[in-house]
């Protein structure tokens, strides 16, 4: 069993923990208070690639592997989980599946722009009453000519007010269950397609999602992704890959609080020595550290499975659920470190544990992912 990294993955690993400790880091508690969506500090990782990351050159990305983006996610979120996010959504939840899926003039038209970091993309498939119930779709796209007439409502999506393009999940045959959804790319702007104003959120406050509405707005049959009641597997299987990158995500948010940790009890004194020297707080960090490297290699194992191109469905829930919750015990357990301080907004503790929250949520919930998980070892 081989763990070391290629040259490409320690370049793109390095790369991305000096932008997040030059450029986001001494920002994101700013744009965090400020609910400010992250413009330049995007427009830069867009000149490095990191828009497009797993995405082929030839069609606008960097040309690199799950691992690679993995390694990335986990970087930037380190520096600020809101930049995280955006990222994650428009790399896993929008060009992945245009690419997989597209035809080569969709991909032209949805995929390059996107790869290349000129436009954010985004996922609609969250509905007021389908989230974790994702086939119970209530949006419905009826066939008319040459072409569909969606309506309905999405909600909770993320990068949402800032996306010039929207994946949505619609039913186009209500009869056939999950087997009746289909996936359409509607641009900003296309008659009938409105958004609501941005949630207000506890955490990732820099990183903007709002609901989609769409009135009989009408795209045109080459709009549709896939075939034809394909739409809920496209749906799945990119969620699969998703999972990789909210348990980076969920890892990032992690050491940042870890390492925040540490260094604080090494500098803080109580009872006349550094409080890293007693034992409740030396423990605490030896926890910590030693469940967020558990993390890794679970995240690790799923992005290679991808990268081996084998079903990877089971591991990326496991990496999901496990950093996720990781996240939580560690950012907790960092806020306690800091004692009253780490409840104060002028120190990271508290918007960590806040940004770590919803890990546990979107992209499929704990409850969710053990739901995949049970159905796999239970056979
Ligand atoms: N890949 C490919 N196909 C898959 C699949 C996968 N990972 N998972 C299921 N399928 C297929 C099945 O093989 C099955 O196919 P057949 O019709 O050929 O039999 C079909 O899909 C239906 O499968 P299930 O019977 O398992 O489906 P279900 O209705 O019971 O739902 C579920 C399964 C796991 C609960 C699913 O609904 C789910 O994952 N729910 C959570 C939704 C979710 O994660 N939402 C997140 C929204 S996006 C977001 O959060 C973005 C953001 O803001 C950042």
């Amino acid at each position: 069993m081989n763990l070391a990294l290629t040259e490409t993955q320690s370049q793109i690993r390095e790369t991305c923990r000096l932008f997040a400790d030059r450029e986001l880091k001494p920002n994101a508690r700013g744009w965090d208070r400020r609910h400010e969506f992250p413009a330049e500090a995007v427009g830069k990782l867009r000149e490095l690639g990191l828009l497009g990351v797993a995405i082929p050159e030839r069609w606008g990305g960097a040309g690199m592997d799950a691992v690679s983006y993995a390694l990335a996610m986990e970087e930037i979120s380190r520096g600020c989980a809101s930049t995280g996010v955006i990222l994650s959504v428009n790399n896993s939840l929008y060009c992945d599946p245009v690419h997989k899926y597209g035809t080569d003039a969709q991909r032209e038209e949805w995929l390059g722009p996107f790869a290349r970091g000129e436009k954010l993309g985004c996922f609609a498939l969250t509905e007021p009453e389908a989230g974790s119930d994702a086939a119970a779709q209530k949006t419905t796209a009826v066939r008319d000519g040459d072409g569909y007439v969606l309506n309905g409502s999405k909600n909770f999506i993320t990068n949402g007010p800032n996306a010039a393009a929207a994946l949505v999940f619609a039913m186009t045959d209500p009869g056939k269950g999950h087997r009746g959804v289909s996936a359409f790319l509607v641009p900003e702007g296309a008659p009938g397609f409105s958004r609501g104003k941005a949630d207000e959120k506890l955490g990732i406050c820099a990183s903007q999602s709002c609901s989609l509405f769409f009135s009989d707005c009408r795209v045109p049959a080459q709009a549709r992704l896939g075939a034809e009641g394909e739409g809920f597997k496209i749906a799945m299987s990119t969620l699969d890959g998703g999972r990789i990158g909210i348990a980076a995500q969920a890892l990032g948010i992690a050491r940042a609080a870890f390492e925040e940790a540490a260094a604080y009890a090494k500098e803080r004194r109580s009872f006349g020595v550094p409080i890293a020297e007693h034992q409740a707080i030396a423990f605490m960090l030896a926890d910590m550290a030693t469940e967020i490297d558990a993390a890794r290699l679970l995240v690790w194992k799923a992005a290679a499975m991808k990268d081996a191109g084998v079903r990877y469905s089971t591991e990326a829930a496991m990496a999901k659920l496990y950093a996720s919750e990781m996240a939580g015990r560690v950012t907790n357990r960092a806020l306690q470190i800091h004692g009253g301080y780490g409840y104060l907004k002028d120190f990271d503790a508290e918007r960590h544990l806040r940004d770590a929250r919803i890990t546990e949520i979107y992209e499929g919930t704990s409850e969710i992912q053990r739901l995949v998980i049970a159905a796999k070892v239970l056979g």
